[in-house]
């Protein structure tokens, strides 16, 4: 593979609910920013015409990206579209044809794994694995040996330097302040440990349901949709020691040491729940046992972790919409003025979306004869939202060759091997309310009397 940007962008998964979502936005993006200006293929197999797949790209930006009427004539002009059975060669020399003259595409795989295998044999005969590279959605596989199965797969079409497996919370800004903010403060690194951090806390909480993706989710559930990937990709950023160099492999390396540090999950720290209702979703099983709701405790088992419980809580239907961590510190060795309330008075919190936000929580004396005191917050950032779309820098960045923000091959069969155990319906799930926070046993997950820490609405900061 060559450092040379990539000159064609083929989507897979043309028609599909991802692309509808997310891609035609951040391709419109890209095209309003100059950075798309090359033939764009949409494949799928669907029986569609370029047409209708102009009409789907129109929608699309209507409902979800901000509808640019120069960047979408742009986006229609260079649109093509290949329709076909995935594992038909036809298909492929069609795709062949459509590239032109083309010489190093960026194929972007945004279908189910079941289908990774077939589309790259059939990319390798047509010849049209030449130069090119390869992105990978996630899920990345359903478990370990899948995903041990699908790297080799990849592997026997693709050298790794030419393998982008997406994750797209890391393409989100506030994400990426995660090390940023930790790194590039040195005040932190000495109570970034056990000795001052009591725990550490990621809620990414839904306020809505499967959205019409019964069939998908219910192949996936919770800790495949979102944990496996989104939320260790958090801890790892969190917890994570200060990479040795400013190259993209110094940064990749250190998360996959805290990979192999974290202690697989314990089944019996896991609570699986199921929203009321969620059995008579289009596409999901009668007698489904998938999880829409997943609470559970992870250990890192390192000199600087050990014995700090990391805390994850993820659901659909869960009274906000919003991801939030809150490293909370220990309380001082003693109270010497007035009790401490709430317990968690000094934390770190970052809310990353949707606002993005830094903060500290400390105490300052309260106006007055007494000493008594009240918890404030100082603010490092506030924003109501990031600008940049995490897919559209996803997407330039593998354009450009650069994996710094993709998932290594060690490092995603790392993070199934802490939550492989885990897999299985071992663990029964459980019935919650829509609009609460889960199963009652959720709460047990904790355990200190300080409890979860629910994030609120956040409040306007004042310039
Ligand atoms: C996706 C999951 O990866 O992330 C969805 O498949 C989830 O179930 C989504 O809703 C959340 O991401 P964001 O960026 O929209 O908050």
């Amino acid at each position: 593979m060559t450092a040379s940007r990539s000159d064609a962008l083929v989507f897979f998964g043309a028609t599909g609910d991802l692309a509808y979502k997310k891609i035609f936005p951040a391709l419109q993006a890209l095209i309003r920013h100059g950075d798309l200006d090359m033939p764009i293929i949409g494949m799928a197999r669907s029986g569609w015409t370029l047409d209708k797949l102009r009409d789907r790209a129109r929608d699309s930006l209507e409902e979800n990206g901000g509808f640019d009427a120069d960047a979408f004539a742009k986006l229609s002009a260079q649109l093509k579209y290949v329709d076909g059975d995935y594992g038909d060669p036809a298909t492929y020399a069609r795709l062949k044809q459509a590239l032109g003259g083309t010489a190093r595409p960026l194929h972007y795989l945004a279908i189910p794994p079941s289908m990774f295998g077939a589309v790259v044999r059939g990319l390798a005969k047509a010849g049209a694995n030449h130069d090119a590279r390869v992105i990978v959605e996630k899920p990345f596989g359903r478990d370990l040996a899948s995903a041990q199965a699908l790297n080799r797969t990849l592997h026997e079409v693709f050298e790794e330097s030419a393998v982008f497996r997406i994750d797209h919370y890391l393409g989100k800004e506030a994400v990426q302040n995660l090390l940023y903010f930790r790194f590039a403060n040195a005040f932190l690194d000495p109570i970034w440990n056990r000795h001052y951090v009591d725990n550490v806390q990621i809620t990414m909480a839904e306020s809505f349901g499967v959205q019409g993706r019964g069939a998908f989710y219910d192949e996936v559930g919770t800790l495949r949709d979102v944990v496996q990937n989104h939320m260790l990709q958090v801890i790892a950023l969190l917890a994570m020691d200060a990479p040795t160099g400013r190259d993209p492999e110094s940064v990749r390396l250190e998360k996959l040491r805290l990979f192999r540090a974290m202690r697989p999950l314990d089944p019996a720290c896991v609570v699986r729940g199921q929203f009321r209702g969620y059995r008579d979703e289009n596409g999901v099983a009668a007698d489904s046992q998938v999880e829409t709701f997943a609470a559970l405790c992870l250990h890192i088992d390192t000199w600087r972790w050990s014995g700090v419980p990391f805390y994850i809580r993820t659901g659909k239907f869960l009274p906000v919409t919003a991801t939030e961590v809150t490293v909370n510190l220990k309380c001082p060795p003693l109270a010497i003025f007035d009790a401490i309330s709430p317990a968690t008075s000094n934390y770190f919190r970052f809310r990353l979306s949707p606002e993005v936000v830094i903060s500290a929580g400390v105490r300052v004396k309260q106006h007055g004869e007494e000493m008594r005191g009240e918890p404030v917050e100082l603010i490092a950032r506030h924003e109501p939202h990031s600008e940049e779309l995490p897919y559209e820098r996803l997407l330039r960045d593998a354009m450009r060759g650069d994996q710094s923000l993709f998932t290594r091959d060690d490092s995603v069969e790392a993070a199934w091997r802490v939550i492989d155990l885990a897999l299985g319906t071992d663990t029964p799930v459980q019935e919650y309310e829509r609009g609460s926070w889960g199963p009652p046993a959720a709460a047990d997950i904790v355990v200190s009397d300080k409890g979860w820490h629910d994030p609120k609405p956040e409040e306007t900061v004042p310039c």
